[in-house]
């Protein structure tokens, strides 16, 4: 997913909440001075705490299993597993490269879609804090109700409500706070800030409770830990068998095959500043290189276009003319007889003989540096209907932004190197890892 920077529309929508919530807020807060209180906390303590987080000194491991599919169609994500609180209280958050935020759904909700955990009760954590208008993290939003009011003096020690919206149309409004993070393995972060989202709507099926950014900007989780590198490997999308994201990868996590490691840049988009670009030169579908200029893929001068990586989209998404070459060329090629024309939510498909796995044109993606020779399992599912199969090529067309997509990622390892400004891919089995 990606963020959007919709923010006259969600700093209108933050006034309702301030007003509509009041009631409810002034509960929160209450409880929070009387901890604060208890603990002697100021929020200037609170702050300095927030600025001497130093980095980890170990490496937070966080389990991540695929998320619900919907109905065998893959459009889901990986949930990230952990804990917030004391005592801890679990949550699974999407795991989101395409975005900074990390939120969960939390009480007391002015509306909350379901979830299977409870909802993050902030009232029995005794190290939950909310974080003022005045606080860095707070700053760091692109739309709060603190810049929205004008940002009085007085008003900098109110409480930092926030909007934030993702590419797919979903939205959280809440307040943003700050409590103990947990990781597996006993790793603990005293201080994190985070968003308690209050009113969440939109696209959450993959039986999550929240999201958890690990973009480029100062609010992700790999940017709060101070991390210089972070990276996932996704088990198959249709099962659910777990594997780690490491924060902070011990050195020689890809010593095995060198010869198999492919590293291509980041490229920096100042309009964009969370999304980690890539330079995709081309696109070879089956025996055919496509006629798509490596200027097309590139971002232009306005900060629109260009290719990022997201583990928060599932399929890969092309501009439309770059799709229209794919599909076409994977109709010329597959020579199979063709199930639908592709529209904007569906996906093009053969069919074939029932149980059968048709043979396809290999798909591949050239980067700068890099080749990805997307194993099969990486750009086809297969579906059953009565009496036949039907093979889908898992990509679709998008906005001018090309998007590579979780289900291209499958079975990889992929090492986001940020302090050498580089992405590593190499195959690996991540259910064994
Ligand atoms: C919750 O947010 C939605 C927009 O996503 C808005 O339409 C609605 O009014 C908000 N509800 C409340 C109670 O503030
Ligand atoms: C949240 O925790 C408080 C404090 O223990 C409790 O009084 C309240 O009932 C809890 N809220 C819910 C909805 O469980
Ligand atoms: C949803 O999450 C809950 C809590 O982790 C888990 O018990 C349940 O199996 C999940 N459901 C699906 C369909 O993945
Ligand atoms: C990740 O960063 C740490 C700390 O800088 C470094 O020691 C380690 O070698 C890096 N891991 C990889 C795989 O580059
Ligand atoms: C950005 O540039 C592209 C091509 O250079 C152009 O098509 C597009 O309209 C521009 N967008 C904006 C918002 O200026
Ligand atoms: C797909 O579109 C083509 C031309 O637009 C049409 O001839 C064909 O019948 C369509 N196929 C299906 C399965 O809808």
């Amino acid at each position: 997913m990606i963020k959007m920077h919709k923010l006259v529309l969600l700093v209108a929508a933050l006034a309702t909440i301030s007003s509509t919530n009041a009631a409810a807020s002034g509960a929160v807060r209450m409880q929070l001075m009387h901890i604060d209180a208890r603990r002697g906390l100021t929020p200037h303590d609170l702050l300095h705490r927030m600025a001497q987080r130093s980095r980890l000194s170990q490496v937070a491991s966080v389990p991540i299993t695929p998320g619900k599919l919907n109905n065998g169609v893959p459009d889901t994500e990986y949930l990230a597993h952990l804990s917030i609180g004391t005592p801890a209280q679990p949550v699974q958050l999407t795991l989101d490269s395409g975005s900074d935020l990390i939120w969960t759904q939390c009480l007391p909700c002015v509306s909350c879609f379901h979830q299977a955990l409870p909802i993050f009760n902030t009232s029995l954590s005794s190290t939950f804090t909310e974080l003022p208008c005045s606080s860095a993290a707070c700053q760091d939003l692109p739309a709060t109700s603190c810049r929205a009011g004008g940002s009085s003096k007085a008003g900098d020690q109110e409480p930092c409500r926030y909007g934030y919206s993702y590419g797919d149309g979903s939205l959280t409004y809440g307040r943003l706070v700050a409590d103990t993070f947990a990781f597996a393995g006993g790793a603990a972060v005293p201080v994190m800030a985070f968003g308690c989202g209050l009113n969440n709507t939109g696209i959450f099926k993959s039986n999550e409770t929240g999201i958890v950014g690990f973009g480029r900007g100062p609010l992700s989780l790999p940017s709060q830990l101070k991390v210089d590198n972070f990276s996932y490997c996704f088990t198959d999308i249709t099962g659910s068998a777990p594997s780690p994201v490491l924060l902070g990868v011990p050195p020689n996590v890809f010593s095995r095959d060198h010869s198999a490691v492919h590293t291509t840049p980041f490229i920096q988009n100042p309009a964009r500043p969370s999304l980690y670009y890539l330079y995709l030169k081309g696109i070879t579908v089956g025996s055919t290189m496509l006629p798509i200029p490596e200027s097309r893929f590139a971002l232009t001068n306005n900060g629109t276009g260009g290719t990022i990586i997201d583990s928060g989209t599932c399929m890969t998404m092309f501009p439309s003319d770059v799709y229209k070459l794919v599909h076409d060329a994977f109709i010329a090629q597959a020579r199979l007889p063709v199930f639908n024309n592709a529209t904007a939510t569906t996906p093009l498909c053969f069919t074939s003989p029932p149980g059968t796995k048709p043979k396809v044109p290999r798909l591949i993606l050239h980067f700068d540096g890099a080749t990805l020779d997307l194993p099969r399992e990486n750009y086809m599912f297969e579906l059953q209907d009565a009496g036949v199969s039907i093979t889908c090529l898992a990509v679709n067309s998008g906005g001018a932004m090309t998007i590579i997509g979780n289900y291209q990622q499958q079975n990889m390892h992929v090492l986001y190197d940020l302090a050498n400004n580089k992405l590593s891919f190499v195959p690996a089995q991540c259910d064994m890892v």
